[in-house]
């Protein structure tokens, strides 16, 4: 599990809901989480995954239960949330990490055609729309409850259909951190670089990861950790005085103003 002993219990009685949960970052955030003493509820389209990352935690000591749900269905989503927060109290947390992101999505948009694009919406951008109002009852005055949505150093670029709809996400930081903030809920998101996940490994050219990486002022890939740490630190208390934010973790990637 991640999660350093120093603070192991920091979060115990504490609901996380992390969407997208069933691997990847999702999966690694939801272990992170659940190390500090968190219920880490894990929700994603591929119920068996999230249930068998569910079971992972669990065989190492920890609290987490396992949903199959799209973020793009409202109904679903709904459900969830208020099932969540019948059986534990409320959600203290809730990372919006479920996008679509393969090459495919990269592509020109010609090339993908309507329905793909709109797919990608769906998920990308109304699906953070989605999950949030869901969630919304539930974390209005917790104490320190907060949001964090996961845009894309491609944002920061805007060359692609998947760049926009994280734009879009970095955007949509911004509109519900000054929505959110009269109920106590702070929103910021983390824009990653390229993070060698299972994923990217295994789908990503080659030559695509040593474009990436020559973008960077530094000359490494970037580690699931590297996420988790700055997911931890926003969604703690000592991020308490920011909201709206958009931290890039991109090795210097898309660094500017
Ligand atoms: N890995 C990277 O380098 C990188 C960089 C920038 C941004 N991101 C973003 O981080 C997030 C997670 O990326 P990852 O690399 O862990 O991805 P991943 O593909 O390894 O995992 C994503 C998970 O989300 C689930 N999912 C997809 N669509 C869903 C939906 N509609 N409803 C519910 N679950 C759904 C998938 O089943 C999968 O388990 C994505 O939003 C991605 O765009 C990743």
């Amino acid at each position: 599990m991640n999660g350093s002993a120093a603070s192991a219990g920091e979060r115990a009685g504490s609901v996380a809901v992390i969407t997208g949960g069933g691997r990847g970052f999702g999966k690694s955030f939801g272990e992170a989480l659940a190390a500090q003493g968190a219920h880490a509820v894990l929700i994603d389209r591929d119920g068996p995954e999230a249930e068998a990352a569910a079971a992972g935690i669990r065989d190492a000591g920890g609290a987490a239960t396992g949903y199959a749900g799209d973020v793009a269905d409202e109904a679903r989503m709904a459900a969830i949330m208020a099932e969540v927060a019948a059986a534990h109290g409320g959600i203290d947390l809730l990372i919006n990490n479920a996008g679509l992101h393969s090459d495919e999505y990269s592509q020109p948009i010609a090339t993908m055609g309507v329905p793909k694009v709109r797919r990608l919406f769906e998920v990308n951008v109304i699906g953070t729309v989605i999950a949030t109002l869901a969630a919304r009852p539930f974390m209005a005055g917790r104490r320190n409850a907060s949001i964090v949505n996961i845009s894309s150093s491609a944002a920061h670029m805007g060359g692609t259909a998947y760049g926009t709809s994280k734009l879009a996400v970095a955007g949509l930081t911004i509109t519900f951190a000054r929505e959110l903030a009269p109920d106590g809920i702070r929103v910021n998101a983390i824009s990653p670089g390229l993070i060698l996940t299972d994923t990217i490994r295994s789908e990503l050219p080659e030559a695509t990861k040593v474009r990436v990486k020559a973008m960077q002022y530094m000359d490494a890939f970037g580690e699931e950790a590297d996420i988790v740490e700055a997911m931890l630190f926003l969604s703690s208390p000592r991020a308490r005085f920011i909201t709206g934010e958009t931290l890039r973790v991109t090795g210097g990637m898309a660094a500017g103003i």
